[in-house]
C-alpha cells in the first residue's frame, strides 16, 4: 500500500478474507488503470471486456495460470508477476514436506497432541530416510535447482526433467542428470514437481505415472494441483502403491474437509504455503506493487511476462 500511495495512484481495496466474485471484481474495479491480482483471481478476456481501461495486471505470485496472457497481450495490457522473491522459500518447504511424509511428522505429532504417546517403541511411526536416496525433480527452473541445491546435503543423487535439457554448467552446479520423466518417476525415491500449470503439464501425474513410481517412493507437489491427478492419486495412496504424499497444492483449492485425500494418513496437505514467510510474502507484494506502479508509468516494470512483446509491437 505504501508504494502505490508514494506512488499517488488512487488505491481500491477488496478487504474481504475470501476473493471476491466476478462481479464483485468487475464492480470493484471498474474504470481502474491497474489491477493487482492474486492467484486466485481470474483474468480472462471477459474481465478484459469489462475493464477496458485497463493498461496493467501486476499478479502477486510467480504462477499465472489464472491470467490469460495471450488475451492481456492482445489487448496492449501488461501482465507482471513476482517471480526470485521466492524461490528460497518455497524451496525450503519442499524439504519440510519432504521430511514430514518420510518420517511421518503430522501423524506423530497429532499422536502426540491426542494423548497416544504412551511409550517409546522399536517399531514406533518407522519412516524411510532421505540421505543417500534418489530424488526426481520434475521442472528444472530456478525453484527445482533451489530444491537440488538442497539435496547435496542429504548426498542424494539428483534426477530431472524439463522440456529440454539445461545447460552443463547448470547440471554440473548442483550435480543433477537429465532422464525421460518415466526414468525418473521408475528410478526416484522422491518425486517433486515445480512446473508451471499449462495445457501441457495439467494432469502430467495420472495414473499410468504413479504406476512407474517406486512403493516406497514419495510425491511431492508444491506447483499447482492440477499437474496431479488427485483421484488416481488418492486411489495409490489408499492401496499403498506409493508411500506417501506431500502436497501444498490441490485440485480442486482449496480441497474440502470431506475430500477422500485428507482420509489419507500417508498424505500430508497444506494450504498453498510454501512461499508464505514474512520475508517472503512481503517481498512478493512489494515486487506486485513495483510492477504495477512502473507499468502504469509506462516504464518497464521489474518483471514482466509480455513487456518486450508489446514494446516490439509499440
Ligand atoms: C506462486 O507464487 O505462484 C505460489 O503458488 C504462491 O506463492
Amino acid at each position: 500500500m505504501r508504494i502505490l500511495e508514494r506512488a499517488g495512484l488512487d488505491v481500491t481495496v477488496w478487504s474481504h478474507e475470501l476473493p471476491p466474485t466476478r462481479e464483485e471484481l468487475v464492480h470493484l474495479a471498474s474504470g481502474a488503470d491497474g489491477l493487482l491480482t492474486l492467484l486466485t483471481d481470474r483474468v480472462d478476456s471477459a474481465l478484459l471486456e469489462a475493464l477496458p481501461n485497463l493498461r496493467a495486471v501486476s499478479n502477486m505470485a510467480v504462477g499465472y495460470d489464472n491470467i490469460d496472457v495471450h488475451a492481456c497481450t492482445a489487448r496492449g495490457v501488461v501482465v507482471c508477476t513476482t517471480p526470485d522473491v521466492l524461490t528460497e522459500t518455497t524451496a525450503d518447504f519442499t524439504w519440510a514436506l519432504i521430511f514430514a511424509v518420510a518420517r511421518r511428522v503430522c501423524e506423530a505429532a497429532a499422536d502426540v497432541r491426542a494423548g497416544r504417546w504412551r511409550t517409546w517403541e522399536p517399531l514406533g511411526y518407522l519412516g524411510l530416510d532421505i540421505a543417500g536416496k534418489t530424488l526426481g525433480i520434475v521442472g528444472f527452473g530456478r525453484i527445482g535447482q533451489a530444491v537440488a541445491r538442497r539435496a547435496r546435503g542429504f548426498s542424494m543423487r539428483v534426477l530431472y526433467t524439463d522440456r529440454e535439457r539445461r545447460p552443463a554448467e547448470v547440471e554440473e552446479a548442483v550435480q543433477a542428470t537429465f532422464v525421460p520423466l518415466d526414468d525418473l518417476l521408475r528410478e526416484s525415491d522422491v518425486v517433486t514437481l515445480h512446473v508451471p500449470l499449462t495445457p501441457a503439464t495439467r494432469g502430467l501425474i495420472g495414473a499410468p505415472q504413479l504406476a512407474l513410481m517406486k512403493r516406497t517412493s514419495i510425491l511431492i507437489n508444491t506447483a499447482r494441483g492440477a499437474v496431479v491427478d488427485t483421484q488416481a492419486l488418492v486411489r495409490a495412496l489408499e492401496e499403498r502403491r506409493l508411500w506417501g504424499a506431500g502436497l501444498d497444492v490441490t485440485d480442486p483449492e482449496p480441497i474440502p474437509p470431506e475430500h477422500p485425500l485428507l482420509r489419507c494418513p500417508n498424505a500430508v496437505v497444506t494450504p498453498h504455503i510454501a512461499s508464505a514467510s514474512e520475508h517472503t510474502r512481503s517481498r512478493m507484494a512489494e515486487l506486485a506493487a513495483e510492477n504495477l506502479v512502473a507499468a502504469l508509468r509506462g516504464e518497464r516494470p521489474p518483471k514482466s511476462l509480455n513487456w518486450d512483446q508489446l514494446w516490439t509491437k509499440g
